[in-house]
């Protein structure tokens, strides 16, 4: 008889309260997320302290919806994971105390689970992953990361380049600020791109050398200069946000190729909030020769479904954390 591993856990590194448990490391059985985006809109960005002080409100109700959403009750879970960073400082502790909480009073296992490693196990979250071969190349793109891990194997990692000033998400959350559209940037340029013309401006790529790294804050000077959110330019907005993402986009696509190809590997995994962007997705599928996955788009936000993902890997090696687990808010993966 084959027994299956049920995960709890949870994610509070950012603006998301998120509760899910996963069997096997791969069945969704729920995946609770309560996003703060409305709350921080008025902010135009993610206020830390009002993150965690929401995260204090919400996080009982959300752990308890993911239990019953997946008919379980604690005692059926075995192991209780937990975002230990990177992250907010304030928002990562609210999860981890939770998950602490939980293991103690249940004598449940603990996992401490690294944010972008979770990113990476969003796309083992289906059948089809259990094909997946090794190396597999992952661009990690989100608010906080632009990386490029090489993955040789469950939980061993390379890094192999990244961003050298802002992340991706950062940037189209920076000239979504600039172009008047509404927090976040990134859903909005996508949406407000359809109708402009890509090739409208030509904005800098970055660092164009031989090497995985990025760098995007000279992209967003570059707009910065080109327009001014007057109402005498707001005809330009889709045009602007059109060669903006085209410019993020190659970018994205230049470096990733090169390393595919630099390392034999057998498909390119995009991760992360920016991986739900229409025009990555297409381009990185059109100029690459091996096949390109991505998540489906409720799981390239922050989730605890991902976290669990991970942590299935790490409960199966026999690993788990002490009980006086801290939060890293500056965690790395390798
Ligand atoms: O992974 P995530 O939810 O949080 C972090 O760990 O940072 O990523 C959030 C980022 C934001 O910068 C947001 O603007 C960006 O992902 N994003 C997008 C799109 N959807 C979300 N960027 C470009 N195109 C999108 N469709
Ligand atoms: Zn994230």
């Amino acid at each position: 008889m084959t027994t299956s591993t049920r995960i709890l856990a949870i994610e509070t590194s950012c603006d998301e309260t998120a509760a899910a448990v996963v069997e096997n490391g791969r069945t969704i059985l729920s995946n609770i997320i309560a996003s703060q985006v409305d709350l921080h809109a008025q902010y135009g960005g993610v206020f830390p302290e009002v993150a965690s002080r929401r995260h204090i409100e919400v996080i009982h109700t959300v752990v308890n919806q993911a239990l019953e959403a997946a008919h379980l009750g604690l005692d059926d879970v075995d192991c209780i994971a937990v975002t230990q960073g990177p992250g907010l400082v304030g928002s990562l502790l609210v999860g981890v105390n939770m998950a602490k909480g939980l293991a103690l009073a249940r004598n449940k296992p603990l996992l401490g689970i690294n944010h972008i490693e979770g990113h990476i196990y969003s796309l083992w979250l289906s059948e089809e992953a259990a094909d997946f071969a090794f190396p597999i190349l992952n661009l990690v793109v989100s608010g906080g990361h632009t990386e490029l891990y090489l993955m040789v194997d469950h939980g061993r990692y390379q890094h192999l380049g990244g961003t050298l000033d802002d992340a991706a998400g950062e940037a189209f959350d920076k000239v979504g600020r600039l172009l008047g559209l509404p927090f976040p940037g990134g859903p909005a340029i996508d949406r407000a791109a359809r109708s402009g013309n890509p090739q409208a401006y030509k904005f800098p790529r970055g660092v164009m050398d031989d090497g995985f790294n990025f760098s995007f804050s000279g992209l967003k000077t570059a707009v910065m200069r080109q327009i001014q959110p007057t109402p005498a330019q707001r005809h330009a907005i889709p045009d602007v946000a059109a060669s903006f993402q085209a410019a993020v986009v190659d970018a994205l696509v230049t470096k990733t190729e090169r390393a595919a190809l630099a390392y034999g590997v057998t498909a390119v995994h995009l991760a992360g909030g920016v991986s739900a962007n229409s025009a990555l997705r297409q381009t990185m599928k059109e100029r690459l020769s091996i096949p390109v996955r991505f998540p489906p788009p409720i799981l390239c936000t922050d989730n605890a479904a991902m976290i669990a993902a991970a942590a299935h890997w790490h409960f199966i090696a026999g690993q788990h954390h002490p009980l006086d687990l801290d939060v890293i808010p500056s965690l790395q993966l390798v």
